[in-house]
C-alpha cells in the first residue's frame, strides 16, 4: 500500500506564480508524502510513479496554501468593549491611551489572568482562525510589560502550538507601551531588554517587535531594542507609521526587518527603503476599520517598488478585535484597494515571508503540505464574501 496521497479533481491556486497571480491549475492534483508536497500539476500530467497513491477526489473544489495570520495578539486577558463605546461617543484611540486606557488596561487584565485562563482564551481564538483554514499563527507578547508576564505570554503562545495542529511563531513585543508610572527610557533599559534576553534564553522568541509611535516609543528607544535583537541573532519587525510618521519604517528597514506592520503613514521613500531591505509591508485593515482611520497605506507605492504586501488580522482587544482572516482579506480589498489575488498572496506567500518562513505559503514540491480545500471554484470568492466561511477542509502537515 502506497504511503502517498493524491488530492485529485481540484482547481489549485499554487500562489507560486512569478506573475503575481494565483497560479491556477485546472483539473489539478497534488501528491503528498508525509508532511510534504511531492508534486502538483494537471492530473493528466501526473507521473505514473504516483499511480497507486491513495486518491482523495475533491469534486472540483479550490485548493490553496493554508492561510497564515502573520500578526496577532491572541494571548491577552480581558476585553475593551467599554473603549469601543467611548470611541463611538467621540474619544480617540490616542486620547483613551493617554488617559490610562488602551494597551495598559489590557496589561492589567493580562497580569491578573492565570496561565490557564490565558491559554484557554488563546486556544479558543486559535480555533476560530484554524476553522478558516489557518495553519500558521504569529503571536506577540506585549501585554505583560514586566519580565514575568512577558515570559508567561510567550510560554502560553508556545503551548497553543503544542495543543493544536497549528504552527505558532512568536514575537517579543516588550516595547509595546510604557507601563503606568515608569519612564520610557528606564522601561526599555531595565525591563524590556532584560525581558528579551530572558525570553530568548528560554527559547521563547522567534522575532522581536516594537510599537514606534507618539503614544509608544521613539525611534531611539526602539533602536536600543533592535540592537539587542541583533546581538542575539533575532530577526526584527515593527508596528510603524500607524497613526503618524515618526520614522519607524526607515529605522526598521535599516535593520533589514522581516516586516513593517500597519504603515498607513509610510511615504514613497519608506516604500523604497522597504524594497531595498527586502521587508514585507503587513497591512492590518481591521485596525484601520476599528479606529475609523482615513489614511490608507500607500499600496501603489508598494506595488511600484515591488514591496511584498501581507494581510493579517492584528487580532487584539483594542484596535482590532477581529477573529477572521477572510474578513481581513475582504477589507484589504475594499478599504485599501488590493486585488483579491494580492489579498490571497498576502495571507499565504507574503505572510510566510513576513515570518521568515520558506517552507510554506505556496503549493510547490518540497513545501509543507499545509493546504486549505474550499467550497468555491474561483479564488476571488475568498475575498469577496463577508462573514461567510467556505472552508471544506484543512490539511496540516499532510494530515486532514
Ligand atoms: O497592532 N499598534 C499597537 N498595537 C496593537 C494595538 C494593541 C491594543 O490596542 O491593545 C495594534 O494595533
Ligand atoms: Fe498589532
Amino acid at each position: 500500500m502506497s504511503d502517498l496521497t493524491l488530492l485529485t479533481d481540484a482547481t489549485v491556486a499554487t500562489m507560486d506564480s512569478k506573475s503575481g497571480g494565483y497560479g491556477v491549475i485546472h483539473d489539478a492534483g497534488i501528491v503528498i508524502s508525509q508532511d510534504r508536497i511531492l508534486w502538483v500539476g494537471a492530473v493528466a500530467d501526473c507521473p505514473p510513479d504516483y499511480a497507486d497513491a491513495h486518491q482523495i477526489p475533491c469534486a472540483g473544489r479550490l485548493i490553496t496554501p493554508a492561510l497564515i495570520d502573520c500578526h496577532t495578539h491572541i494571548v491577552h486577558g480581558g476585553h475593551r468593549a467599554r473603549e469601543f463605546e467611548m470611541r463611538l461617543e467621540g474619544a480617540s484611540y490616542q486620547e483613551i491611551a493617554k488617559a490610562g486606557g488602551g494597551i495598559v488596561s489590557t496589561v492589567s487584565a493580562t497580569r491578573a489572568a492565570s496561565d490557564a485562563d490565558l491559554l484557554h482564551h488563546a486556544l479558543r481564538r486559535a480555533d476560530t482562525l484554524i476553522a478558516e483554514g489557518v495553519s500558521t499563527i504569529e503571536i506577540k507578547s506585549g501585554y505583560g510589560l514586566d519580565i514575568d508576564t512577558e515570559l508567561r505570554m510567550l510560554r502560553v503562545a508556545r503551548q497553543v502550538g503544542q495543543q493544536r495542529q497549528v504552527r505558532v511563531v512568536t514575537s517579543f513585543l516588550g516595547a509595546h507601551a510604557v507601563p503606568a508610572g515608569m519612564d520610557a527610557d528606564d522601561y526599555i533599559d531595565t525591563v524590556c531588554i532584560p525581558a528579551l534576553k530572558a525570553a530568548h534564553a528560554g527559547g521563547l522568541v522567534d522575532a522581536v517587535d516594537g510599537f514606534c509611535e507618539g503614544i509608544a516609543f521613539s525611534t531611539d528607544q526602539i533602536a536600543r531594542v533592535f540592537d539587542t535583537a541583533k546581538a542575539l541573532g533575532l530577526p526584527i519587525k515593527l508596528h510603524a507609521e500607524q497613526l503618524s510618521n515618526i520614522g519607524g519604517t526607515a529605522l526598521a528597514a535599516r535593520y533589514c526587518a522581516q516586516s513593517v506592520d500597519h504603515v498607513e503613514y509610510a511615504t514613497e521613500q519608506d516604500a523604497r527603503a522597504l524594497a531595498d531591505a527586502g521587508s514585507v509591508a503587513v497591512l492590518l485593515p481591521g485596525a484601520f476599520y476599528t479606529l475609523r482611520e482615513t489614511q490608507a497605506p500607500p499600496v501603489n507605492a508598494f506595488r511600484t517598488h515591488n514591496v511584498p504586501m501581507a494581510v493579517a488580522t492584528d487580532w487584539n482587544p483594542g484596535s482590532s478585535p477581529m477573529g477572521s482572516l477572510l474578513l481581513a482579506m475582504n477589507m484589504a480589498c475594499t478599504l485599501f484597494g488590493l486585488t483579491p489575488a494580492e489579498a490571497l498572496a498576502g495571507t499565504t506567500r507574503n505572510a510566510a515571508r513576513a515570518l521568515g518562513l520558506t517552507d510554506c505559503g505556496v503549493i510547490a514540491p518540497g513545501k509543507r503540505a499545509d493546504l486549505a480545500v474550499w467550497d468555491v471554484s474561483d479564488p476571488a470568492e475568498l475575498s469577496y464574501r463577508i462573514g461567510v466561511n467556505p472552508l471544506h477542509k484543512r490539511i496540516f502537515g499532510g494530515q486532514a
